[in-house]
Parts: structure tokens; sequence; C-alpha cells
């Protein structure tokens, strides 16, 4: 049989299978020039037309407690809504990852958020967890870049940590197309000083407990 096509119905189905058996796995999954070619076009070309004006500082909450703490993190995001048709092809693409990992591994995932985040140049994000054990909503995290050409002296690189290790063991390039996704409590992270600018989508697919 032909090999999926990046853009077909398949290319998705074998895509999620990937992201559920890495999960089911290690906790983690990281695939490399991974996202719809289509929809990561249609979500770069329309990240770059967001005025840098709409991007605003980004909190840091624990329990609903939202801060800023630009020592902590100095990106800035815009969460992404459907009104806009890259923003809807995006939540739907997302949806439907949802309702497989839902189907397939039985993880009860009730909503999703998600978000563009822009580094400029020297932005960074310290060492952090997305959910706290016992008390999180936040289950499943993902990140999905949107940087052609991204080079090692570009920085910005994602570490990711391993339960109780103290150095990072995974180091993930921001390259256009490559999909993160880790369970939010088991896997502290960081990202390094980026040397360019630096465009992402960061989301949590959340449970539905009351927090
Ligand atoms: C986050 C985050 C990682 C990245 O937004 O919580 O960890 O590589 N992002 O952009
Ligand atoms: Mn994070």
């Amino acid at each position: 049989m032909d090999k999926p096509s990046h853009d077909s119905a398949d290319y998705n189905e074998a895509l999620f299978e990937t992201i559920a058996d890495d999960i089911a796995n290690s906790g983690y999954s990281i695939r490399p020039n991974a996202l719809p070619q289509a929809l990561l076009e249609q979500l770069a070309s329309y990240v770059h037309t967001i005025p840098i004006a709409d991007f605003k500082k980004a909190g840091v909450g624990r329990d609903g407690a939202h801060q800023l703490n630009q020592l902590v993190r100095s990106d800035n995001i815009c969460w992404i809504d459907g009104d806009h048709a890259a923003g809807a092809a995006w939540l739907e693409w997302l949806e439907a990852l949802r309702v497989f990992l839902n189907r397939r591994l039985f993880l009860g995932l009730f909503s999703s958020e998600s978000h563009f985040a822009h580094y400029g140049p020297g932005d960074y994000y310290q060492k952090h967890s997305d959910a706290f054990k016992g008390q999180a909503n936040r289950l499943l995290s993902m990140v999905v870049y949107l940087n052609s050409e991204w080079r090692v002296e570009d920085g910005g690189e994602l570490l990711i940590y391993k339960a109780e290790e103290t150095r990072a063991s995974i180091k993930v390039t921001p390259s256009f197309g490559t999909i993160v996704v880790f369970l939010s409590e088991d896997f502290p992270h960081e990202v390094l000083p980026a040397r360019r600018g630096r465009f992402s989508i960061a989301t949590w697919f959340r449970l539905n407990k009351a927090s």
C-alpha cells in the first residue's frame, strides 16, 4: 500500500496511533516533521499576520492564581479560537486527536486550550511543570513548532527532564512541524533562550475536574 500523503485522513490516523503508542510506552512522544503539511503551512502563515501587540505577557499560575512572573518566562502568548480559518482548522485537528486518544488510551480528556507563543531574541521559559500532582486537571501537554530552517545557533531548544533527574535528558529543536506530547505531571521542562524569533503552539488537554 502507498504511504499515506501528509494531508490524508489515513496520515492523521497513523500519526495519532504513533503518538498514542509513544505515550503508552514512555509517557511522551517527539515526532519531527509530523504535523500535516497543509495545516502547518496555514498556521505558520497565520501566526505571522497576528500583530505583535496581540501577543501578551504570559502568566504563571497555580490553582488559578494567575500572576505575571517574568523571571520564570519572558515569552508572549495569544490564545487560539475558531474566529480565523487557521485557528478553526487547528481546533478541529486537536479535537480529532483528543477523541482518538480517549478511544485508544481511555484518558478521559474533556477539553483543550491552546495558544501561540512568541519568543523574541533572548526570551526563555525556566524549568517548570505544566501541572502538579493531585490537583491538576491538565493531563497532557503538547507543543508544535512553526519555525522553518531552525539552526543550532538559534538556540531556543526545549529541554525535557525525566522524573527525578536533575539534568535534562531530552533536547528538542523547535523545527517546523515537530510535535511534542507528554504527560503534564511527569515531565518538567524548560525553553532555552532563543536567539531569533521562535513561534510555537502550546496546548493542554484537560480532565473535567472542578479545581
Ligand atoms: C509552555 C512550554 C515549551 C516550548 O508553554 O508551557 O513549556 O517549547 N512551552 O515552547
Ligand atoms: Mn510548559
